[in-house]
């Protein structure tokens, strides 16, 4: 199977997970909570933390199957991270994955409990997975925790805010990006590592490989924030400037942001060359995923 038709298989079978997971319950008095995770989390994502996910668990001859519902919970853990981001008191951003943001098409108070629903329930699904064992939830759970916390992507997202109208040093920005995007990606990757019972030391390296991607993954999602369109990207553009943030593309200019990307890709690919598994698959998507062809 080409990698092409590898995306297109793993994907399917990911939303049909997320679906399944996330079912309407029209018969519920509080329906409009599941119809508005469904709108969110269902509007066509590129799935790159499930994806990351899946792949590096069959790099390490792991089936797929085994890895879907702690997969399906990073992406409800994204996509509830991305619904708060556009919410007025954040990124205020009316457009995601192609359609009218979440508090647009509902009400900001949905929006606000559909992320807490998401990031609540991803918890549940992975303590009841009976794909996984008691020590791989706990250790999958404590992952998911710290990556979306305070230390992780939350910690981020409010350095994020903080630095809106001031221009930072590039240093302060990396620590931002780091943690409010890297680390959800290093997770994805790390989460692969816990279900193929990684060792330590192969869970470094796939760590390190994490951090690099992630932080090419936000500077080229700066980089679009100037270059690209709705049409391609579905969300709004100019959101940084409009935002007054500091970006890789503020701080270093168009070009050179995108040849710091490049470099983070290689040198992130030097980090697979010693885990002693097949790491085509691994090294394909992460080329597709900084050089957004995904
Ligand atoms: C957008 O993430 C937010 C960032 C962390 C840059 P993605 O670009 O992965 O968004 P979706 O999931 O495909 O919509
Ligand atoms: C968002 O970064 C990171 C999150 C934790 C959601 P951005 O604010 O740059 O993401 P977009 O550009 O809105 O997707
Ligand atoms: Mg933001
Ligand atoms: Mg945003
Ligand atoms: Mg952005």
């Amino acid at each position: 199977m080409d990698f092409s038709d590898y995306l297109r298989t793993k994907t399917t079978h990911l939303e049909f997970k997320l679906k399944e997971l996330v079912p309407e319950k029209l018969e519920a008095p509080y329906n409009q909570l599941f119809k508005a995770a469904r709108y969110a989390l269902m509007s066509g994502g590129k799935r790159l933390r499930p994806l990351l996910a899946l792949t590096t668990a069959e790099a390490f001859g792991i089936s797929g199957e085994i890895a879907l519902s702690a997969a399906c919970a990073l992406e409800m853990v994204h996509t509830y991270s991305l619904i708060h981001d556009d919410l007025p008191c954040m990124d205020d951003d009316d457009f995601r994955r192609g359609k009218p943001s979440l508090h647009k098409a509902f009400t900001e108070g949905h929006a606000v409990l559909a992320g807490d629903y998401l990031l609540t329930y991803a918890f549940e699904v992975v303590a009841k997975d009976s794909n996984l064992t008691a020590e791989q939830k706990v250790a999958l759970i404590n992952l998911l925790a710290k990556s979306s916390g305070g230390e992780g992507m939350i910690g981020g997202q409010v350095m994020d805010i903080e630095a809106e109208g001031q221009t930072i040093s590039l240093d302060h920005l990396k620590h931002i990006h780091k943690h409010k995007t890297g680390a959800m990606i290093t997770a994805s990757i790390a989460c692969g590592g816990i279900i193929a019972d990684a060792t330590p030391v192969q869970m470094k390296l796939l760590c390190e490989f994490g951090d690099d991607i992630g932080l090419a993954f936000q500077i080229i999602d700066d980089v679009i924030d100037v270059t690209a369109s709705f049409q391609k990207h579905g969300k709004a553009i100019s959101s940084d400037s409009i935002n007054n943030k500091s970006t890789y593309v503020t701080l270093l200019g168009l070009e050179p942001a995108k040849q710091a990307a490049h470099e983070l890709l290689i040198r992130s690919h030097l980090k697979l060359d010693d885990l002693q598994i097949d790491c085509r698959r691994l090294r394909e998507l992460s080329k597709r995923l900084v050089k957004r062809e995904i």
